[in-house]
């Protein structure tokens, strides 16, 4: 696995490959790897013949600065990974070749970010758009890999990809989980032991949601057990649960016959606030 740290030298080395007309595929991370992470590059190599990892914690996507601060940082752990993983280039810059300049590009995604993540995390996705189009931008991949686990996320890059005219195809790749069920994250390493328990019922919960939809109840009903089901304990706190149109994130209010829903939660477990969403439409 080569490590690059400029876009010169990564533009030289991907110029190369593009030569012998060898696909690229792209996975951005902001690091403090995991096996969620990992099952991208897995994805990426199965249908690219070159894999590129970029590991940039990226200060415009994040509104809080001491949350910035306490980002998880192991680059050489990471790059442990990656290498046995099978990654090829592992891009790693620093802020200042990113943003020789500020970024004051100012995206309109419309309503999608105007909810769930984006109604918590005012200007989240704004950074998030400019960090992923600089990286695109120098990368240049023919595949770019998401995963779903950031499902406003994964729609936020489809309408960047739309609105700049980008030929780049967008992946997104199932959310991988523990053995219990709670979906890989690098917060879950924040959790105490007993937070960690504690933070299985989430999954539960959203299994429990699809349940009672495929049985026929009612929104109030849905909505209703799974406030019930996180109320008792008080080490959760719930920021939002919501059943919206899998395609717009329209929130809905009664289910119509051949739609696509998704449900979508964030939590707090303790300190920690925790998201995953699952698709409504089947039991697999
Ligand atoms: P980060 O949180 O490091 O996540 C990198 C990628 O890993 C994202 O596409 C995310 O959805 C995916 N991922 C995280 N947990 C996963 C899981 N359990 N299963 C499958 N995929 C998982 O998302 C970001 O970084 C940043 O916003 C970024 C896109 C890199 C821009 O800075």
């Amino acid at each position: 696995m080569q490590i690059v740290k400029t876009k010169t030298e990564l533009g030289r080395i991907l110029d190369g490959h593009r030569k012998s007309s060898e696909t690229i595929g792209f996975v951005p991370t902001m690091g403090a790897l995991h096996a969620g992470h990992l099952s991208l590059i897995a994805a990426s190599k199965k249908v690219c013949s070159i894999t590129v990892c970029s590991i940039f914690v990226n200060p415009t996507q994040f509104n809080d600065k001491s949350d910035l601060e306490k980002y998880p940082r192991m680059p050489e752990k990471d790059a442990e990974m990656l290498e046995k993983a099978g990654c090829d280039i592992l891009f790693m810059p620093e802020v200042s070749e990113i943003y020789p300049k500020t970024d004051t590009r100012k995206f309109d995604f419309g309503y999608i970010d105007t909810v769930l993540e984006a109604a918590v995390r005012p200007g989240h996705f704004n950074g998030v758009a400019q960090v992923v189009s600089i990286l695109f931008d120098m990368v240049k991949p023919d595949k770019a890999f998401f995963g779903q686990k950031d499902y406003q996320q994964v729609m936020i890059i489809r309408e960047l990809i739309k609105q700049l005219k980008l030929k780049i195809e967008i992946v997104g790749c199932p959310i991988l989980r523990d053995a219990d069920g709670l979906a890989m994250s690098s917060r879950n390493l924040r959790l105490s032991k007993e937070e960690r328990t504690a933070a299985a019922l989430i999954p539960k919960v959203m299994l429990g949601a699809m349940q009672l939809k495929e049985s026929g109840r009612n929104m109030g009903q849905i909505y209703a057990y799974v406030e019930k089901k996180l109320d008792p304990n008080p080490i959760y706190n719930l920021d939002y649960f919501a059943i919206c149109e899998a395609d717009t994130l329209k929130e809905v209010s009664s289910f119509e016959p051949g739609k696509a829903y998704i449900a979508l939660i964030a939590c707090f477990v303790g300190n920690i606030r925790l998201i995953d969403n699952l698709s409504l439409n089947s039991l697999s």
